[in-house]
């Protein structure tokens, strides 16, 4: 039987539960009470019959917790596997080809004599050197099926193809994926397996296929053939493709079973879910309550019609359908946010229903004004009093209102109320004053509901022509756009996970984060409003014209409005939240109707929230200017398009939405020796080499030059799972992050740490391990924000260079190689005021083990992030070392998730084993809800093991 929590206000005198029967929701007099509904769940991967009724036998199904991402569990089923049923590859051999389009070449009859002869797999840049954008091409092929197969389906395994195809067997179109123009969506990473019915087979004879591709940019055609290789959750053939990171999704189910206490009964009860990806329909007691397409939207639904006390088990069903591709990133799967159940009374307030916002805000006064939406389920009309009482951050009464209105039965009422905070401390990036304000409802004198609202007293504004300031004083948004996902713990929410990538962007002088491009988990705005960010809230990546195949496109006209106005009540009370974002490089900016759609999305924005500017992250802003959709923008988001920062000056309020996509991996610099002098080459081994900062400095400097911009958002600052552009497989997670997916910072980090923040600080690279390249120069690069930088090589000055000689925002040595020291010295006024320094390491001997933290919260959700380092017999790091460490813990904690920042490592993520990564790994370590010591331990074959202690308190 479930334990409920009050709400923590002490004041409130919990009245003991006299449960009294008139309707479904009868009026009790207590308080509302909360119980996380994140224990005990059972899971199944796959789609199952009768699953949502209560007899369903589920006793063989995993028992989990959640918040749960099946994906990175590795628990999906493979849908690239295909039934019992002969497939046939096909794209390797001979094709003939044509470029240009006709919907008579899928005739079987039809004579292709002319065209060229190809071998696929290949580009058709490779084989017939035809390299436009926009453009169709046909292929053709012959295909004897064997006679023994007589009367059966085959499949066909037509590959992957660049981007989007229609194929026909004998003159039937079999198959197609992507869609063609005008509203043209690339499948390009989609393998292609089309079932073929025997009737349109010719057994023991010849058969034709002809395939009709078009080709939006770079590429074109069957350029892969579709073989399936698995490597652990990753599979080349995933209908998910590189945008999901390679990790297949598909249906899941989930069932709780739980009971309630027969003092409930008359009290109404909800069920909150902070969001399900996606799809998800869910059930109580075989009652079907809804089905909620995106997956980033939070959603409450009313148990209590449906309800069973006492004894009786109530079964509460949860079916989730990631149909893929669905995502241009990682999604994860399943129930990846918090649940919660909540019983209130039958008069109550509503879900997000206090609204607390500041329309006057000076030195001596804050006018606050609280909107609270009371909802009586009752069957008689109620008088109701509300109280509201506001106290500042030590918990402080400050002011209070109360007022008296009728709600009608089974309706909702909306008080306002107006309270006056004098001397308001306001909420700033460095002084992060919050105030709370606490309602109390009353009906017949007992208080039958509360809450406590957080919000904060700041005013902000953007400008025409001098950027973004709040409070008064200019701040710069030197932001990052983040996916959710947070490495190797996938999807699932762990707010210390959030928390930590905060902290990491913060030493790096960050101050902003765009949710791109979907509503977040609630656990980041909190922690925003407490640790100093600004926000971009972001409802879409698509509206109607899809960008996948089973995105959000399909849900856009029936649900958008919904979507949009659930983030905003959600979320509106955030001081972090300074923009919402309608949308990110959304297909329509360049449509007929781009600015009634806009307008549409915009004015529900103002509705729902008229105190914050609204905005969009256009890449293409001159459509987008042209057709109207900037004009229903409060805020012209910008992505990339560095020669508009200029045209654009005076026309708009402007924000550069996104930037810099710059590529690098961790660790590498790929330079290699060609015809005996050294090379940097960009891309190598599937590896972005780390010298290459060129479009993260174009940004930098170009914002630095337009101080009409209010700043930007860097895509991005964490590498994320999936879109690993610019490669595909075996790459699995992205390079655009100034941070790899474990929080280790890349060389690109102290580019933007050096000018982004105003704390001395100096970086160099490379390592300086090149055994074999002695005498050879090596280009060493310094990102510093003090005035010059002094190089040393085993204590011989190589020349003091100064920031302001270069247009480079690094200096740069090239330095003849010679194992030993590299040191920077960073002077201000020709003094040092810091230094770094890299030394030539020798052969891996030890482990050496670095927890963040040494004590955590024994809650059964702290983590402990433990940085695994491979040194030499002296300490020093090896930046080549990727020896295979091996973890055994013991404890009070268990391991949740390990990595190594490899975007094209295929190892488990939830493992008790990693190889490093030059030099480095990563295990998460989590408590379990017991106090009591976690000893981690780690051996790798070779190497001295180390061990840590971590409390768990
Ligand atoms: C942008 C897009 C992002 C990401 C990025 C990669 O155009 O908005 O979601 O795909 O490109 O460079």
């Amino acid at each position: 039987m479930l334990n409920f929590k009050q709400i923590p206000i002490t004041y409130l005198v919990i009245v003991s539960l006299i449960a009294t029967l008139t309707s479904g929701c009868a009026n009790t007099g207590e308080t509302r009470q909360f119980q996380s509904f994140d224990s005990d769940w059972r899971f199944y991967a796959g789609e199952i019959k009768g699953a949502e009724r209560p007899e369903f036998n589920d006793s063989s199904w995993l028992k989990v917790d959640v918040p749960h991402d099946w994906s990175i569990e590795g628990l999906a089923h493979s849908e690239a596997k295909v039934e019992d049923v002969t497939e046939l590859p096909i794209v390797r051999g001979g094709w003939k080809f044509n470029n240009g389009d006709d919907t008579l070449w899928k005739n079987p009859e039809f004579n292709d004599g002319s065209w060229q002869t190809v071998k696929l797999p290949a580009t058709w840049e490779e084989h017939s050197n035809y390299t436009e954008d926009n453009v169709y091409g046909w292929f053709r092929r012959e295909l004897t099926i064997p006679a023994d197969l007589q009367g059966k389906d085959i499949i066909i395994n037509v590959g992957k193809i660049d981007d989007a195809d229609e194929t026909f067997f004998n003159g039937v179109k079999v198959g197609g994926l992507g869609h063609f123009p005008p509203e043209y969506v690339s499948a390009w990473d989609i393998s292609r397996h089309y079932k073929v019915p025997h009737e349109i087979i010719h057994y023991g004879g010849k058969n034709n296929i002809a395939v009709r591709v078009f080709d939006g940019i770079q590429g074109g055609g069957i350029y892969n053939d579709g073989t399936r290789v698995v490597e652990g959750i990753f599979e080349s053939t995933s209908p998910g493709g590189s945008g999901a990171g390679y990790i297949n999704a598909g249906i899941g189910w989930y069932r709780k079973v739980f009971k309630l206490p027969r003092n409930i009964q008359g009290k109404c009860v909800f069920i909150e879910f902070d969001g399900v990806y996606m799809n998800s329909d869910v059930w109580l007691n075989s009652v079907h309550l809804g089905n909620r397409p995106y997956g980033y939207s939070s959603f409450q639904y009313e148990l209590t019609p449906h309800l069973k006390f006492g004894d009786e088990r109530n079964v509460l069903v949860v079916r989730a359908n990631v149909q893929q591709p669905c995502s241009r990133w990682y999604s994860g799967a399943g129930i990846y946010r918090h649940v919660r159940l909540t019983v209130t009374d039958p008069v109550h307030i509503a879900q997000w229903g206090t609204y607390v916002t500041t329309p006057e805000v000076t030195e001596n006064e804050a006018t606050v004004r609280v909107e609270t939406k009371i909802r009586n389920q009752s069957t008689s009309v109620q008088e109701v009093m509300l109280e509201t009482v506001i106290k500042d951050d030590t918990g402080r009464e400050i002011a209070n209102s109360s007022s008296i209105q009728k709600v009608e039965a089974k309706s909702i009422s909306i008080f306002e109320q107006f309270i006056k905070v004098p001397k308001p401390k306001l909420w700033s990036l460095e002084n992060l004053r919050l105030y709370h304000v606490e309602s109390k409802v009353q009906t017949n004198g007992r208080i039958v509901d509360a809450s406590v609202t957080h919000f904060g007293i700041r005013t902000f504004e953007f400008t025409i022509d001098k950027g973004f300031f709040l409070n008064g004083k200019h701040v710069n948004v030197k932001g990052v756009c983040e996916h959710h996902d947070q490495g190797s713990l996938g999807a699932a929410v762990y707010k210390r996970a959030i928390e930590r990538q905060l902290e990491i962007l913060k030493s790096m002088g960050c101050n902003a984060i765009r949710t791109s491009h979907n509503p977040p988990t609630p656990e980041l705005l909190d922690l925003c409003d407490r640790m100093g960010f600004l926000i971009m809230d972001e409802a879409f990546d698509e509206w109607k014209r899809a960008k996948t195949m089973y995105g959000y496109g399909r849900f856009f006209d029936e649900w958008s409005e919904r979507d949009l106005t659930d983030m905003i009540h959600r979320d509106r009370n955030h001081p972090s939240i300074i923009l919402w974002s309608i949308g990110n490089e959304i297909g329509e900016q360049e449509s007929a109707d781009a600015y009634e759609m806009s307008k549409r999305l915009v004015d529900i924005c103002h509705r729902e929230d008229p105190t914050r500017p609204v905005s969009s992250a256009c890449n293409l802003a001159e459509s987008a200017d042209k057709n109207g959709f900037s004009k229903s923008l409060d805020v012209f988001g910008i992505n990339y398009q560095l020669p508009l920062y200029g045209a654009l000056k005076g026309k708009a309020k402007l924000i550069g939405s996104e930037t810099a996509s710059a590529v690098s991996t961790r660790g590498e610099y790929n330079l290699v020796l060609d015809n005996g002098s050294l090379k940097i080459i960009k891309q190598l081994n599937n590896q972005c080499t780390s010298y290459d900062d060129s479009t993260a400095q174009s940004y930098l400097k170009a914002i630095k030059n337009a101080p009409w911009f209010a700043g930007e958002f860097v895509w991005t600052g964490f590498d994320y799972i999936g879109e690993p552009s610019p490669f595909p497989w075996p790459s699995a997670s992205s390079y655009f992050g100034m941070v790899d997916l474990c929080g280790f910072p890349k060389d690109r980090y102290y580019l933007y740490q050096s000018q982004w923040t105003d704390k001395p600080m100096v970086h160099i690279l490379p390592h300086w391990n090149w055994q074999g390249f002695e005498g050879q120069e090596i280009p060493v690069w310094s990102y510093s924000n003090c005035e010059s930088v002094e190089l040393f090589l085993n204590g011989k000055s190589l020349g003091e260079k100064k920031f302001s000689d270069t247009k480079n925002l690094h200096v740069v040595w090239n330095v003849p190689y010679a194992p030993g020291t590299l040191k920077a010295i960073a002077k201000n006024n020709g003094k040092t005021v810091c230094t770094d320094e890299v030394q030539t390491a020798g052969a891996p001997a030890k482990i050496v083990l670095s927890p963040d933290r040494n004590k955590i919260n024994a809650d059964g959700e702290d983590l402990s992030n433990i940085k695994i380092e491979i040194v030499d017999k002296d300490g020093r790091i090896c930046p080549n070392a990727d020896n295979l460490v091996k973890f055994k813990i013991e404890g009070s904690g268990v391991i949740v998730g390990v990595g190594n920042g490899n975007p094209v490592s295929h190892e488990y993520f939830k493992a008790n084993e990693r190889k490093a990564f030059h030099g480095l790994c990563l295990a998460i370590v989590q408590s379990k809800r017991e106090r009591g010591t976690i000893r981690l331990s780690a051996e790798s074959e070779g190497l001295q093991a180390a061990e840590v202690l971590i409390q768990a308190k």
